[in-house]
């Protein structure tokens, strides 16, 4: 698959790259972002981060297409947006913010425009998106990027905390409004 950049508003998606690892370092540490999308293992080094840009830059496979989310003007790292598993017109999607980046709805922007790139250039038909039941803030982003709720999946994923968490799904089809 080829790289794209996208653009909503006042952002600017696009493929990741070795500069941005030590904000990737920082970002990967943030409490909860180590809570709700653990990496495996202990604290990110330099190393960790890096390793992480490169393959979430190289698209090489076709199953995973990894967006950083910065500011169209000054450029700084706000988040990270990413389809996983894409495969036969499915795929899920993931995403964190950057603590001073949240409550402005850069999330919700991000995850709305990696969608609709997905639905119209990659012809996906399904994307999923779970979260741990105890992390409401992105059940609100789920929603509100038009991801409707289908359940709950029980003991379904282990987080940051070592625990198992229930999750809801959500997913959003290509023939929704
Ligand atoms: C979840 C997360 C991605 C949200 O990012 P964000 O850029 O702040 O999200 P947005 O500003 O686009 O929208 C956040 C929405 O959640 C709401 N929200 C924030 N904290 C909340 C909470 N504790 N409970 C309920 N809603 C909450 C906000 O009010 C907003 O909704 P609104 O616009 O209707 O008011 C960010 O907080 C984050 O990275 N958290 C840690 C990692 C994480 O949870 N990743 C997702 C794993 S599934």
């Amino acid at each position: 698959m080829e790289h794209v950049e996208l653009t909503v508003a006042d952002l600017l998606l696009r493929p990741w790259s070795d500069e941005d690892a030590p904000a990737v370092r920082d970002a990967l540490n943030d409490t909860a972002i180590a809570q709700w999308n653990p990496q495996g293992g202990g604290p990110i080094d330099d190393a960790a981060a890096l390793l992480w840009v490169r393959r979430r830059a190289d698209w090489s496979a076709g199953d995973h297409a990894s967006l950083a989310v910065t500011a169209a003007t000054g450029g700084e790292l706000l988040g990270s947006v990413s389809l996983h598993h894409i495969r036969h017109g499915d795929a899920s999607i993931g995403y964190w913010t950057v603590p001073a980046a949240r409550g402005r709805g850069v999330a919700v922007r991000a995850v709305s425009r990696l969608t609709g790139w997905a639905f119209a250039d990659l012809r996906l038909h399904r994307i999923e998106l779970c979260h741990a039941v105890a992390n409401p803030a992105s059940c609100r982003v789920a929603d509100r990027a038009g991801y409707l709720a289908e359940g709950t999946l029980r003991e379904s994923y282990r987080y940051g905390d070592g625990r198992r968490h229930d999750e809801h799904l959500h997913a959003r089809l290509a023939t929704d409004r």
